[in-house]
């Protein structure tokens, strides 16, 4: 292994994600392993234009493994976006010798990763680190398994009382415009309908079925909404249109919200982190930049951020017809 690099720097961009704490451990101390020199940068590359950086050891990372959120902070960064405020990140770098950078993020994040090394000479590698798992390249983003989990775990318990009154509750779960959180976890919770915006829902068919069901006195009905889908404005606009059709139904509404970007990571985020942290390194170790590790098959892959960034993961059809099939 040739080593190009002698100083990291290791950050979270963009929202965070359960399972970035265990990454961060896992960049610091195999960096340290081969000898590099690790810098901490905080709130993503706002940190880095603000010199907020700092030397990290093997210690600073103790006891962050079943963290949520990150101990390196994030944030969206205004001044990333323009030539001076990459500058003004890429002299607060050069000075302290920093000749690499690992980037925990999502797409938006490694776009910014490649700005920076087309500029300058400053080779990075990124690490998928987003709950709405609409990265290609890579089967696992760390954080969707625990935010699906706890979507689940939310949505059973919703079950409970919706069972109880015979109910119907339409419920929104995040993802941004990726329908991964919402097809996952309704399958999981036997949800009767998941509308999202990979795909274009036929409502006259739902509201049919929903009617149906009715003359059978089967009220228990949940719809999975995924934020993004923008068709009918979300939970409430898929309520709404419901309601037109059928006025009687006794409904509610429940938005999940940021409880799913929180909590102590699944073991699969554990894990996932850990493998893509150490791989990180040895990438950047390696001579390979400007790609993000990911893992397919269970094998650890590079993909170049010229594809991370721009591609989008599709949905497979087969799983939209299961849930038809499942739900009848
Ligand atoms: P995510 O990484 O979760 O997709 P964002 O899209 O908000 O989140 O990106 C995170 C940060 O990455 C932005 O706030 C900005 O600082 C930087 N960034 C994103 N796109 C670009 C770009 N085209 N050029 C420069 N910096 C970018
Ligand atoms: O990208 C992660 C995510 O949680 C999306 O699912 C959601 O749309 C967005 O971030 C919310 O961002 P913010 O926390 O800035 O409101």
């Amino acid at each position: 292994m040739s080593n190009k690099v002698t100083k990291i720097g290791v950050l979270t961009s963009g929202g965070d994600s359960p399972g970035m704490n265990a990454a961060i451990r896992a960049v610091v101390r195999t960096g340290l392993y081969y000898g590099l020199e690790v810098y901490g940068i905080m709130r993503g590359y706002q940190g880095m234009v603000d010199d907020d950086i700092f030397p990290m050891e093997s210690k600073s990372v103790a006891n962050i493994i079943q963290r949520g959120g990150t101990i390196l902070k994030t944030a969206r960064c205004k001044e990333f976006y323009e030539p001076e405020g990459r500058k003004k990140a890429y002299a607060n770098l050069k000075k302290r010798g920093i000749d690499g950078l690992v980037i925990i993020g999502g797409d938006g994040s490694f776009r910014g990763g490649k700005k920076l090394s087309e500029e300058f000479d400053i080779p990075s590698v990124g690490i998928p680190g987003t709950i709405d798992r609409d990265i290609v390249g890579t089967d696992f983003t760390i954080g969707f398994d625990t935010a699906v989990n706890t979507a689940v775990g939310a949505i059973d318990k919703i079950r409970d009382t919706m069972d109880a009154h015979d109910r119907m509750f339409i419920i929104e779960v995040m993802g941004r415009d990726a329908g991964f959180i919402a097809l996952h976890s309704g399958i999981a919770t036997g949800a009767e309908h998941i509308i999202i915006p990979e795909r274009k829902t036929d409502i006259v068919e739902v509201i049919k079925s929903l009617q149906e069901k009715e003359k059978r006195k089967k009220l228990v009905n949940l719809i999975i909404v995924a934020e993004g889908d923008d068709e009918f404005g979300g939970a409430v606009g898929v309520n709404n249109i419901i309601k037109q059709h059928m006025p009687d139904l006794d409904t509610r509404i429940c938005v999940l919200g940021h409880i799913q970007r929180g909590g102590s990571p699944t073991c699969l985020d554990r894990v996932v982190a850990s493998r893509m942290g150490y791989n990180a390194v040895e990438c950047l170790i390696s001579g390979a930049h400007n790609v993000m590790i990911g893992i397919k098959e269970n094998r650890i892959n590079h993909t170049p951020f010229e594809k991370a960034s721009k591609l989008k993961t599709r949905v497979n059809e087969e799983w939209m017809k299961i849930v038809k099939i499942l739900a009848s």
